[in-house]
């Protein structure tokens, strides 16, 4: 028997990616490949990049240019550029880096397998960022012979963007949007859940326009049919555009058991005048009103949002008008960027700019106004129980090098609400550790850091749907 070539995939940038690495992993199996989370072992090294601010670009060079000594050690070894930047430079990567032996675009890497049969027939290079309409039909089944099921999984919905932000590269290097149909959406989501996924998030750049140009159901119907899934106990999507957010979503907040209250809805600006250049279409009073409603229908919602600091034309009012907007909606964490000139997008044109200095201020006193207040919000967590779902051993536990059960253990999970929550059991505990993960179990806070919670599982009654009246003895 051959030995099988080892795979390497190293993911720059969002959820999107991290979902096209997983697929990607999952063709290659079906192919005669395997995994290493070892770089120097492997026969395959990829690098799924991310184009939407400079130093994601950056973190890709300085990956590729590492391994350019590889090559000489080992010249059978393989090296395959994917995804954003992949698509947006194309040949221009094999110039730079004569060593590369695959580039392959958002649109083409389903075709690896066949591109890196192509190098080796050719003996040279081989670019494929060719952009297709259609989206393709994913074999759930055969591909899922060839998937470790996490707990939690991302499930694509859609792919592309049509809004045009002036700032952003992803419509020209995801291209237009485009849904998937519910049923290949669904079908997917059902057979995860039969391999013991218990929580989906749903992925797209604008989920809230999902079906729409296609004609396919609304966003709402689609989490209502996702809510339908037997043995999948938590839903959650991943992006929002605040213009699309419609009365009907805000309402399954409401009505649908499983869908987490919990919304990332990016902002970018808290300027009206900022947020017009940027091409938005909201105004921040809309914005306001809309996070009112989604509180008034789920008052326990938490939010979380995305902004840019120093936007060309950015003066120090208009900073400070998003500075009051965090102190208005006090969002429990948020990501913020200093703005980034990216090729095809139009701001790039745009001639005030900020300067770096100057952005940089500004992200280090945004960031401090919002430790303040996930400060607080997570210290008032303390004494409280909340629901957590289990998802396996904590980082510290993973660190450790004592086996589960032998010790004091700690165990990770999050909250509806997308808290990470980390808790023990003492040394005494009979406890089958293993059989928790998956479970819903209630946790009380003792600890509060920044970026997670510290409790202890109380009552020992399991929640979860499928374990109704069971218990498990704590000592
Ligand atoms: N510069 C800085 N941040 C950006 N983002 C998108 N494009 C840029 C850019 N050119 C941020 C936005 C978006 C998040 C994914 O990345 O806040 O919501
Ligand atoms: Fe980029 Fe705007 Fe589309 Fe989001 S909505 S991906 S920020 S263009």
């Amino acid at each position: 028997m051959t030995k099988k070539k080892r795979v390497y995939i190293n993911t720059i940038g969002c959820q999107m990616n991290v979902y096209d690495s997983g697929q990607l992993m999952t063709i290659l199996k079906a192919h005669g490949f395997q995994e290493t989370h070892e770089v120097e072992q492997a026969d395959l090294i990829i690098v799924n990049t991310c184009a939407i601010r400079e130093k994601a670009v950056q973190k890709m060079a300085s990956f590729i240019g590492r391994f350019a000594g590889l090559k000489q050690k080992k010249p059978d070894a393989r090296m395959v550029v994917a995804g954003c930047v992949a698509q947006q430079q194309g040949k221009k990567i094999i110039e730079r880096f004569p060593y590369v032996d695959v580039v392959v675009g958002t649109h083409a890497f389903r075709r690896l397998p066949a591109l890196l049969e192509d190098r080796e027939l050719r003996a040279a290079p081989v670019v494929d960022i060719s952009m297709t309409k259609d989206i393709e039909k994913t074999d759930s089944r055969t591909l899922l012979r060839h998937h470790q099921t996490n707990i939690s999984e991302f499930v694509t919905i859609m792919r592309g963007c049509d809004n045009f932000c002036t700032y952003c590269v992803v419509p020209y290097v995801r291209g237009p949007e485009i849904s998937r149909s519910p049923e290949d959406i669904l079908s997917e989501i059902s057979v995860l859940v039969e391999s013991g996924m218990k929580e989906v998030t749903l992925l797209g750049q604008n989920v809230n326009s999902y079906g729409m140009k296609e004609g396919l159901c609304t966003f709402p119907e689609l989490l209502k049919k996702v809510n339908e899934i037997d043995g999948l106990e938590r839903i959650r999507f991943v992006t929002s555009h605040p213009k699309d957010l419609s009365p009907e979503l805000i309402e399954s907040f409401g009505r649908l058991e499983k869908l987490c209250r919990h919304i990332h809805l990016p902002v970018q600006s808290g300027s009206d005048r900022i947020l017009k250049r940027m091409n938005r279409r909201y105004t921040a009073g809309a914005y306001l009103d809309k996070i009112r409603r989604l509180r008034q229908t789920a008052p326990d919602m938490a939010l979380t949002t995305d902004i840019i600091v120093g936007f060309p034309g950015e003066t120090e009012q208009d900073f400070y008008q998003t500075l009051e907007l965090i102190r208005q909606v006090e969002y429990e964490s948020l990501f913020a960027f200093e703005y980034s000139d990216r090729p095809d997008a139009p701001a790039r044109r745009f001639k005030d700019k900020v300067e770096p200095p100057e952005k940089n201020r500004r992200l280090r006193e945004l960031f401090a106004l919002q430790e303040s207040i996930t400060r607080n919000k997570q210290e008032a967590m303390v004494g409280r129980t909340v629901e957590v779902l289990v998802e396996g051993e904590s980082k510290k536990q993973q660190k450790q090098k004592y086996p589960i059960n032998e010790a004091s253990t700690e165990l990770t999970g999050r909250t509806g609400g997308n808290r990470i929550v980390n808790f023990s059991f003492g040394l005494d505990c009979n406890l089958d550790i293993n059989n928790l993960k998956g479970q819903t179990i209630q946790v009380r806070i003792e600890k509060a850091f920044s970026n997670s919670l510290w409790g202890i599982p109380v009552g020992m009654e399991f929640t979860s749907r499928q374990n109704k009246g069971g218990y498990v003895h704590v000592a």
